[in-house]
């Protein structure tokens, strides 16, 4: 058997590393109209940082595993082919930052259309709207060659980036979504073959096509309303003396909510949550029911609350004025362990922090500079090798991500204390850091959900900034 997938992103490669490690037998091969993405995933140093991913690759790259840009050669001899091409949101027309823009699974359907000359099962693994495989259905009737069939699958993906390798090396469930005729059910299964080298046949739901595509979206947007959520606790928490991590705790304890997703921060970043939400919020629209339109849009509205309101912390905190103070980012990526940046909290918080006047410097492990002025499309940030360049002279620390080595017990905050201008402020949006032993060293302490910590010698010098806070 031989796999083609379309789109060698952060989906494609890692899920088709763990397919060809777990099945020696059968040929995958990632295509992708990007020649230079493909050259990096051949090359020593890969397009995306992902733990564990490196390995698999470098034991299956060249056995059974094949990077190309040749995307017709890849379908013609694939007999599944993954299409997993980006589904960003539409930035014009009709549905204009709502709907998904699905012109590149379009463009993958036709040139799957176009150039099979023998039967496929096409397996849609982008995020889609509902009902995507019936336009694809279409698509491939249409411009096929005859006597050629296809079989269309929904196959949604869940794995997280940072825990990509684990979550598709142990998957709470696989979904294969089909048409419930006898060549639907056979595909399913041909696809389930493949899975079950691996993982337990339980764990493989075959169910219809469209509720495998709603609950991929339905997934994200259940996991994205959970951070709104326990966010909008934090709002509140701050401002009555309660800790947000011990009330996160305390709920989570409950069985039938369960401890995961509660984490507060300074916002849910990410290429998909937004995105898949407001893809809901347009299918809910498109199908008339506005109140279920509205109900979804609140997450998002939180979320943009939670990056303001944690900026306008920082402005207040620091005596209402950022007009050249240097203010130190730690941490660039949208989570912990991965080099992605797309829709980060972030960007939003040095937009903010630049239209106030501030100087910033960032540092990051993995984000590299030139991805950083790009997201920023400015290029005064200063981008520094180490936590320690960036936070000195600078006024104040704001921990962006949630990288294990920004906890105070793997930096040496002392030091950074002393490198700083002093009062010395540090913003935790993430909450990681032990407040009590940093306010100890002298800082001005900030946590997301939880009341500031002043060191004794000083005085609280906070001031609201505006009514509307
Ligand atoms: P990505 O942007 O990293 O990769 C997509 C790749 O597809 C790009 O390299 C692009 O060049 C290529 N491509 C686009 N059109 C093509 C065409 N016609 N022919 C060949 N190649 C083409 O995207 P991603 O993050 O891997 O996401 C892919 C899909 O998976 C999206 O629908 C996303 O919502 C979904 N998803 C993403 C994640 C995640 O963690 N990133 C998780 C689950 C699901
Ligand atoms: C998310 C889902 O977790 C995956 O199941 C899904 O496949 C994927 O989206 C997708 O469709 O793209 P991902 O965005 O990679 O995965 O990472 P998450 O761990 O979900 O984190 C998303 C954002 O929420 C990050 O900014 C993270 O810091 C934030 N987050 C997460 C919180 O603020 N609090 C939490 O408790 C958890």
């Amino acid at each position: 058997m031989k796999i083609c997938c379309i789109g060698a992103g952060y989906v494609g490669v890692p899920t088709c590393a763990v397919i060809a490690l777990k099945n020696p037998q059968i040929e995958v091969t990632v295509v992708d109209v990007n020649q230079a993405r493909i050259e990096a995933w051949d090359s020593d140093k890969l397009p995306i940082y992902e733990p564990g991913l490196k390995e698999i690759v470098d034991e299956v790259r060249g056995k059974n595993l094949f990077f190309s840009s040749d995307v017709d050669q890849g379908i013609e001899k694939g007999s599944i082919i993954f299409v997993c091409v980006n589904t960003p949101t539409k930035l014009s027309g009709f549905g204009k930052g709502f709907s998904a823009d699905l012109k590149y699974i379009e463009t993958a359907t036709r040139r799957i259309a176009k150039v099979a000359k023998s039967d496929k099962i096409v397996v849609e693994k982008s995020t889609v709207p509902c009902k995507t495989a019936e336009s694809m259905r279409a698509i491939l009737q249409a411009g096929s060659q005859k006597d050629v069939h296809f079989n269309i699958l929904s196959n949604p993906e869940f794995l997280a980036e940072g825990t990509a390798i684990p979550n598709l090396l142990h998957p709470d469930r696989i979904l294969i979504g089909c048409l419930e005729t006898k060549s639907g059910m056979k595909a399913a299964a041909t696809l389930a073959d493949v899975y079950a080298a691996w993982t337990p046949r339980e764990q493989i739901l075959t169910l219809n096509l469209w509720s495998s595509e709603l609950s991929k979206l339905a997934a994200n947007a259940l996991l994205a309303q959970r951070i709104s959520s326990i966010n909008s606790l934090s709002a509140i928490c701050e401002a009555t003396g309660a800790n947000v991590n011990e009330v996160a705790n305390a709920c989570g304890l409950d069985s039938r909510i369960g401890p995961k997703f509660l984490q507060a921060s300074v916002g849910f970043g990410g290429s998909c949550f937004q995105k898949d939400i407001l893809n809901l919020v347009y299918l809910s629209e498109s199908l008339h029911l506005p109140e279920v339109a509205e109900y979804w849009r609140q997450v998002i509205s939180i979320n943009e609350y939670q990056k303001m309101r944690f900026v306008r912390r920082v402005v207040s905190c620091l005596f209402n004025t950022l007009d050249g103070k240097r203010v130190a980012l730690f941490g660039f990526a949208f989570k912990k362990d991965t080099s992605d940046t797309r829709e980060s909290p972030a960007i939003a918080l040095c937009k903010y922090l630049l239209a106030e006047g501030a100087k910033i410097s960032i540092y990051d492990p993995q984000v590299e500079a030139g991805q950083i002025y790009l997201d920023l499309s400015d290029k005064t940030a200063d981008i520094c090798t180490d936590a320690y360049g960036a936070a000195t002279n600078a006024h104040a620390i704001i921990i962006c991500t949630e990288w294990d080595e920004f906890k105070d017990t793997n930096l040496d905050y002392k030091k950074i204390y002393d490198s700083m201008v002093q009062p010395a402020f540090l913003f935790d949006g993430r909450s990681i850091i032990d407040s009590e032993r940093l306010c100890k060293i002298g800082f001005h302490v900030e946590s997301i959900g939880k009341e500031a910590k002043v060191p004794s010698s000083s005085f609280t010098h906070r001031h609201q900034i505006s009514q509307s806070f």
